[in-house]
């Protein structure tokens, strides 16, 4: 790939001083000149926090391309230099626009505009790109109906219909998703809108400086620097967990921040595991301001201490630093819960699950049982994603606005209600009894229609983030659910502050009842399916999904 001089990291640059070390991308390159922040900071103000990385090149991601401009993405397997120390064959999109190219950029568009683009899939196996969050027909969602051989091309044109929100694409091959996104294959694609330029305004954010998506994931990763994933029996049933955090394919990650509001776009990658994220101030949980869910911005910014986030799963927040003196040291962290997964892990110990690996996996030729990999951190454990730290910098006073949107309304009073029961059998996963079926349509909502979701997930189960594809939903309550899920609820909804706005991906504990309003509605010609899944790639890969149809006439309605 040509290196292209303006290529160059977004820095900015006040009163002389560098302040924000070219975050972007994650590359916390080292200046060596006197004003470097570091510098000025001085080896002795360091945080004593073990996630300070030693100073890393720049790993070429996540750079913002304009996506209203028609671009080819293709999905390519690579040698890349994640840092100066770590080199990692993986799998990334590479994007290529007026003859530049940008690997895993964040996409940027703006409602209205026309998303035009050719998948081009150069790998030696099946996949498609899906618009995770996007409204879109069939056709261009990108689902496993689409996939494509090695050396095949999949062409894309739809107009934006979105509100501004934080969306993200990756692969949806049967099968196949959790090796291919765990290999490198995810990235931001960010919607804007008015809403969002009248915030962006007033707190003077800009992408990748005051306006940061992290794109948190978990990954086993070898001494030689290799990602690492065989998955045993009990992997593929529970879900494959990571050993150590990647925060934008960066390990150890660490931002550097001056006293200022922040814009954060956290979206949770990972395979299976669950975040209870916090940001920690000297021991303590410090507020943050939620502005959005998964498809767009909340009415208003609403206070949060934690939030979970679960694979799939997006949260928009404000982070207000503006009376943190420099020094200052944060760690965004997932506090300890409990993931529920024992009762499951014992099952699997009296009949261990067998590894039914699907075409795609890495290290299949590997024995899952004996091969040695580095060890996961247990599911619901305590640990740091990200070391912020507070560097000098002038004092911007832009305070959070205390309106932000006016996102549309269901009515779902006389809405009917469709149950969803989450289960297993013989160590498989399933949606109401059943497991997905390529030519089976397993659920038909009428077009037009309003419907209320109910998810069931019995007390010997594990927490399943359902996701919806073409349509976001407004969720409306939570029953019996577990007491640290409950104790975030901001009213007798059960929900979380993280949960009061539209979302496609929501989390359903063991023993809960989750209910969600949905509106199928919008103006695409014909039948469209979409998939209804969980987000724990593992479960998905193994069949917990379902063909969901939207038909035009409601007699048919199942
Ligand atoms: Cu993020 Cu059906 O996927
Ligand atoms: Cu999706
Ligand atoms: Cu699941």
């Amino acid at each position: 790939m040509p290196i292209d001089p303006d290529k160059k990291r977004r820095r900015i640059i006040v009163g002389g001083s560098l302040t924000l070390a070219g975050l972007f991308g994650w590359h916390w390159y080292r200046r060596n000149s006197a004003s470097s922040p570091s510098d000025t900071l001085g080896p002795a103000a360091l945080p004593s926090d073990p996630l300070v990385p030693k100073r890393f090149a720049a790993n070429e991601l996540l750079e913002v391309v304009d996506a209203s401009q028609p671009f080819t993405i293709s999905a390519r397997r690579l040698d890349h230099a994640l840092s100066a120390e770590h080199r990692a064959s993986m799998l990334l999109y590479d994007v290529e626009q007026a003859g530049r190219n940008f690997l895993n950029p964040i996409l940027e568009i703006r409602r209205g505009q026309v998303l035009q683009a050719r998948f081009w899939n150069q790998l030696d196996e099946t996949s498609i790109v899906h618009w995770h969050g996007l409204t879109v027909d069939a056709n261009n969602d990108g689902n496993p109906h689409y996939a494509v051989r090695g050396g095949e091309i999949y062409p894309y044109r739809f107009p934006i219909q979105n509100r501004a929100a934080t969306c993200w694409y990756h692969p949806h091959p049967h099968g196949a998703a959790a090796s291919q996104i765990y290999r490198g294959l995810a990235s931001f694609l960010i919607v804007r809108d008015e809403d969002d330029d009248r915030l962006c305004k007033a707190l003077d954010l800009k992408l990748g400086v005051t306006d940061i998506p992290l794109l948190i994931q978990d990954r086993r990763i070898d001494h030689s620097g290799q990602f690492v994933r065989v998955a045993n029996g009990t992997d593929q049933f529970l879900g494959y967990l990571g050993a150590e955090i990647m925060v934008n394919y960066q390990r150890k990650p660490m931002l550097d921040v001056t006293p200022r509001v922040y814009r954060l776009r956290l979206l949770n990658g990972s395979s299976a595991r669950i975040f209870r994220l916090a940001f920690m101030q000297g021991g303590r949980p410090m507020a943050f301001q939620v502005i959005g869910t998964d498809n767009g911005l909340l009415e208003r910014p609403l206070a949060a201490k934690e939030a979970f986030l679960a694979p799939g799963e997006r949260l928009d927040i404000l982070l207000d630093l503006r009376e943190l003196a420099a020094g200052t040291s944060l760690t965004l962290r997932s506090l300890a819960f409990d993931a529920m997964r024992e009762p499951l892990a014992e099952l699997c110990r009296t009949s261990p699950p067998t590894a039914n690996m699907t075409h795609g996996q890495m290290n299949s030729t590997l024995d899952p049982n004996t091969s040695v990999t580095p060890k996961p951190i247990p599911d619901g454990a305590a640990m740091d994603l990200l070391a912020i730290r507070v560097l000098d910098g002038p004092r911007i006073s832009a305070g959070i606005p205390t309106r932000l949107s006016s996102p549309p309304t269901i009515d779902y009073r006389r809405a009917a209600i469709r149950t969803f029961e989450l289960d297993h059998h013989d160590m498989q996963w399933r949606i109401n009894g059943l497991r997905f079926d390529m030519v089976k349509t397993q659920v038909n909502v009428a077009l037009g229609s309003t419907e209320v979701w109910e998810f069931r997930n019995p007390p010997l189960g594990m927490p399943h983030p359902m996701h919806l594809h073409g349509f976001a939903f407004k969720p409306i309550e939570r029953v019996d659910s577990p007491a640290e899920v409950k104790r975030l609820a901001i009213d007798k909804s059960g929900l979380a502050a993280a949960e009061t706005g539209f979302k496609d991906t929501i989390l359903v504990w063991p023993g809960e009842r989750v209910r969600v309003a949905v509106k199928f509605d919008h103006d695409f010609p014909g039948e469209q399916v979409y998939m209804l899944h969980c987000h724990n790639l593992e479960h998905e890969d193994q069949g917990m999904m379902l063909n969901v149809r939207i038909v035009r006439e409601t007699a048919n309605r199942t």
